[in-house]
């Protein structure tokens, strides 16, 4: 089996093709050659995750599968969710994110948060989505290099580890994005 995964991220490609090996062939969006800026525009992860794999079905034909991920944080209301990637504004960079984050979380005992993947799946005419989450707190300050984004003030249920301090192979065990990729491989395997 051949499909496309809406992606260039490099550490997504390698993760998903190292469970895949010899079973499914992952092609990335520079492996079909699409150079145009895919539409997140969507409100929600699922309707992100939909747009992204939609727009390679419709634009290259290939069976598809693209992902969203979010940070939802309680007192916030379940911000910055789907805006994750740019909170602090569209030329803004991780560390200004997590800045305002931790501003806007000044003074509430409600650290509550959870960061949340959603895979869409375009295959054989049907749709299907696959949801992967992990439950945490933020923390009052940074910790830990390792990692991306909001790693360094997550801190995850039953460990005293922020996600940068884990590092990327005990991160990767448990994160929000290997469990939706693992039942995503589970169903492509089972098909
Ligand atoms: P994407 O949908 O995977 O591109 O993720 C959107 C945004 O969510 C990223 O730009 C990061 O700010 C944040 N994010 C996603 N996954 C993680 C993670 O594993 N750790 C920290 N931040 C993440």
């Amino acid at each position: 089996m051949k499909i496309v995964f809406a992606t260039n991220n490099k550490h997504k490609l390698h993760e998903i093709r190292k469970i895949t090996a010899g079973k499914i062939e992952i092609l990335s969006l520079s492996d079909i050659h699409c150079r145009e800026e895919i539409p997140e525009t969507g409100t929600t992860l699922e309707e992100n995750a939909l747009l992204k794999a939609q727009f390679i079905k419709d634009t290259f034909g290939f069976d598809c599968f693209a992902d969203d991920t979010g940070l939802e944080v309680d007192a916030l209301d379940g911000v910055p969710g789907v805006y994750s990637s740019r909170y602090a504004g569209e030329a803004c960079d991780p560390q200004d994110n997590m800045d305002k984050l931790l501003h806007e979380l000044q003074g509430k005992r409600d650290r509550k948060a959870r960061f949340r993947t959603v895979i869409a799946l375009l295959l054989n005419g049907e749709k299907r989505l696959f949801e992967g989450e992990i439950k945490g707190r933020i923390i009052e300050e940074k910790r830990g290099t390792a990692g991306f984004g909001y790693d360094p003030v997550f801190l995850p249920d039953g460990y005293n580890k922020t996600f940068a301090e884990l590092g990327d192979d005990e991160k990767n065990k448990i994160s929000h994005r290997a469990i939706a990729t693992r039942k995503l491989v589970e169903f492509l395997l089972s098909n």
